[in-house]
This record gives structure tokens, C-alpha cells and sequence, in this order.
């Protein structure tokens, strides 16, 4: 389906932020358009700048019809693999060793890289709910604001707001921000609750006939430097290559690197390639830069904290902490049956300290971004292996 979106002025932010962005946006072929109020959302008073011929489909069909289309091709797909160490032209899969020429890393963000990605992105959770609204009440559309000038976080968390088809009689709107550094919501002394709760407030103002929140959820994303994905040749080897710093744009992102990756591998010239290129770097955004490498180093000074609970007795069922034992740093995670489970709480990837969140019930890692279960099975990369198991009763 083809709609406009509609970026408008954060109340932190000036007109000169979207005159700057109408600006670029002509210059590169982009027929936007400087309006004056915002359609949609007459609590915002304007301006706003409108891009038009936006798109808006199902994930998941689309991601059907790419499975079919890769079947059809003489492609296979096998799920339940775990990709682990890529070396050469081998990739270990399952206790298996695969061969391969060519070797596509897109698991959102790289494994077999281990520092020259790791310091040009960064993890950002973000937070997203959405609510029921009669249909017909508001256009098809997006919307999002310029975010937070504010905020100490490099990206200006904003808001973004889109409308999905749910039922006969509802639209359901689906609204996200709040983001923070994956692993450090404190810095800002708000939890997950309070952010949801800013959110549904937010939306309230704006779209006055929204029912209850229906549903509430967060992710983890992927924020480049400099605000562009790196899509291309991994820096740190000769036939593989990623997709990764999507920040937030994972199907865009996805389907240029299907054209570029492609082009690259055979060889052919693609007018793309630079301006992804994961060994590209942006003098303009130094300052960033120091700012989040800054933020990382002092994640490992997280190892002299003391426990976040003085006794694992003190954790209630469904719940986790990082604790001290024995000088080791200990994860805990009390089940919904009572039983304690522990793992050594030093990330596998490059060692830092875990982090335990508690909207998800998942360890995560506020350096790289690596996420484990509450029963330590790692789910999202840089790690590869899981969380090591410690053998304890309550401490
Ligand atoms: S993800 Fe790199 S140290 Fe944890």
C-alpha cells in the first residue's frame, strides 16, 4: 500500500531541523514538502515536512513470498541452525562444517567480527505499543517527530507511529520510542513501566479516540554512527560479508542488501556500494563516536559495583539479578517454580558485564549488545555460545 509519512518538530527541536532535511531531501531526487500543520494529528501544530509515496506491507508475507522465491530458484532454507565460528571458507553449523565460497552474515549483527563493527554501532532498546482505534477514524500514514535534542543518547530518541489494519470495525495504532542504551535504562532513573506509560500518555494527546493499550512489547536495535546500515564485504575477512546497523529499517535495509550483496559477489558495479560500505568512515560524527566508546569502556568499570541483591533469597519467582560470589559475578534467575539457575555473568564475546532486563527476562549486554535467556541460551550476536552454567542453591 502506498501512504505519505509526516516528519514533525520534537518540542525540543527547531523549524531549521526539517528545513535542513527538506533541503537534502530535494537535493537527492526526494519530492518532499514543507507543510504547515500535521494531517492526522491536529494536536501538533505544525509544520511538518511530508514525504510522499511512502510503502507500508506485511512483514510476513513478504518474507513468505522471499522463502518461495527462494525454493523456486533451487535455494534451501534450514531453520534451527545455529551459525557459530566462520573460518575460511567453512562455517560451523550444528557441530557441522559447511563449505562455502561466499558467505552472508545477516543475523542482525555480526558474529566472525571481532572489533571493527563492534565500534561503529551500538544497541539501543526501544519500546513500542499499540491500541485500538475505529476504523476509518485516521489516514493510513506515517508519522514520526525529529526526537529528543536533548537526550543524552547520540541517537534523539523520537516517536514513530504507524496504523495497522486489525479487524472489520479496528485499526490498530502502533506507536514506539523511548529508547535507551541496551542495558542502561537507569541512567535516565526510568524503568520499562514508566517508559511504556510516557508512550500511552503520548499517544493519548495526540489521538484522543485511542481504546487501551492492546498490546506492549521492546527490541533491541542496531544504531550506526553515522545513521546508515553496513551493508557489504566484512572488514575482517575476504569472502564474507554482512548487513547490519539497521536501526530500526531491518526490511529496507534487508531488501538493498539482497540487490547490493548480490552485485558485489558477482562482481558487478553497484552505485550503492560506497555509501554502505562497512569499512567506510565518517570523519563528521568524531564526536559520537568518543561519546560511545566512552559509554562501553565504562561498562567494564561495572565489574567493582556491588550485587544489585544482597542474597538470591531476596529474588522473587521470575525475576533476575547479577550478584556477587566468591569474586565471581553470578546471573541469577528464580523460575516460576522457585528454582534458582546461575551462570557465570561475564559475556563470552568480548567480557563484559551482563545486564539483567527484566521487561524481556533475557541478560543483556550493554557493550555489544549480545542477549542471553534467563536460562542463558544466547539469542542475539555478537556471542555465539551460550551462558556457562554455576552450580549453585540460594546465596
Ligand atoms: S556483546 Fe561484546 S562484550 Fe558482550
Amino acid at each position: 500500500m502506498e501512504i505519505p509519512g509526516y516528519l514533525f518538530l520534537h518540542p525540543t527541536d527547531t523549524i531549521e531541523s526539517l528545513q535542513n532535511e527538506h533541503t537534502a531531501t530535494l537535493n537527492v531526487g526526494i519530492k518532499t514538502e514543507l507543510l504547515n500543520e500535521v494531517p492526522g494529528i491536529p494536536y501538533e501544530k505544525g509544520p511538518c515536512l511530508k514525504f510522499p509515496s511512502q510503502g507500508q506491507f506485511h512483514p510476513m508475507k513478504y518474507l513468505q513470498g522471499l522463502c518461495k522465491s527462494i525454493l523456486l530458484n533451487g535455494g534451501q532454507i534450514y531453520t534451527e541452525s545455529h551459525a557459530g565460528k566462520i573460518d575460511g571458507n567453512y562455517i560451523e553449523i550444528n557441530n557441522f562444517k559447511i563449505k562455502a565460497n561466499q558467505i552472508v552474515v545477516a543475523t542482525n549483527t555480526p558474529i566472525n567480527n571481532l572489533f571493527t563493527i563492534h565500534t561503529k554501532q551500538f544497541p539501543y532498546r526501544t519500546y513500542v505499543i499499540s491500541q485500538k482505534i475505529p476504523k476509518g477514524r485516521l489516514p493510513y500514514a506515517l508519522w514520526w517527530d525529529t526526537g529528543d535534542q536533548h537526550s543524552e543518547w547520540i541517537t534523539h530518541p523520537y516517536h514513530y507511529v504507524r496504523l495497522q489494519h486489525f479487524d472489520d470495525n479496528y485499526d490498530l495504532l502502533i506507536c514506539g520510542g523511548e529508547d535507551h542504551k541496551t542495558g542502561q535504562p537507569e541512567r535516565e532513573k526510568k524503568d520499562a513501566d514508566e517508559r511504556y506509560i510516557n508512550l500511552a500518555n503520548w499517544t493519548k494527546q495526540r489521538f484522543p479516540e485511542l481504546e487501551d493499550v492492546q498490546f506492549r512489547w521492546s527490541g533491541q536495535v542496531m544504531e550506526p554512527l553515522d545513521f546508515l546500515g553496513f551493508i557489504g564485504k566484512n572488514p575482517d575477512s575476504a569472502n564474507v560479508y554482512i548487513v547490519t546497523g539497521d536501526s530500526g529499517n531491518g526490511i529496507t535495509h534487508g531488501t538493498i542488501a539482497g540487490i547490493l550483496i548480490s552485485d558485489l559477489i558477482n562482481e558487478k558495479s553497484n552505485p550503492w556500494a560506497d555509501l554502505y560500505s562497512p569499512n567506510r568512515i565518517n570523519m563528521k560524527v568524531v564526536s559520537d563516536y568518543l561519546h560511545e566508546v566512552s559509554n562501553m569502556v565504562f561498562q567494564y568499570a561495572d565489574y567493582l559495583h556491588k550485587s544489585e541483591i544482597s542474597s538470591t533469597i531476596e529474588l522473587d519467582f521470575n525475576k533476575g539479578a547479577i550478584i556477587n560470589h566468591n569474586a565471581l559475578k553470578v546471573a541469577v534467575y528464580r523460575d516460576l517454580s522457585g528454582q534458582l539457575h546461575a551462570f557465570n555473568a561475564i559475556c563470552p564475546h568480548l567480557g563484559c558485564l551482563l545486564k539483567w532486563n527484566d521487561d524481556e527476562k533475557t541478560f543483556d549486554c550493554p557493550c555489544h549488545g549480545s542477549r542471553f535467556t534467563n536460562l542463558g541460551v544466547v539469542i542475539n550476536g555478537p556471542a555465539i555460545d551460550d551462558l556457562k552454567q554455576i552450580e549453585v542453591r540460594d546465596l
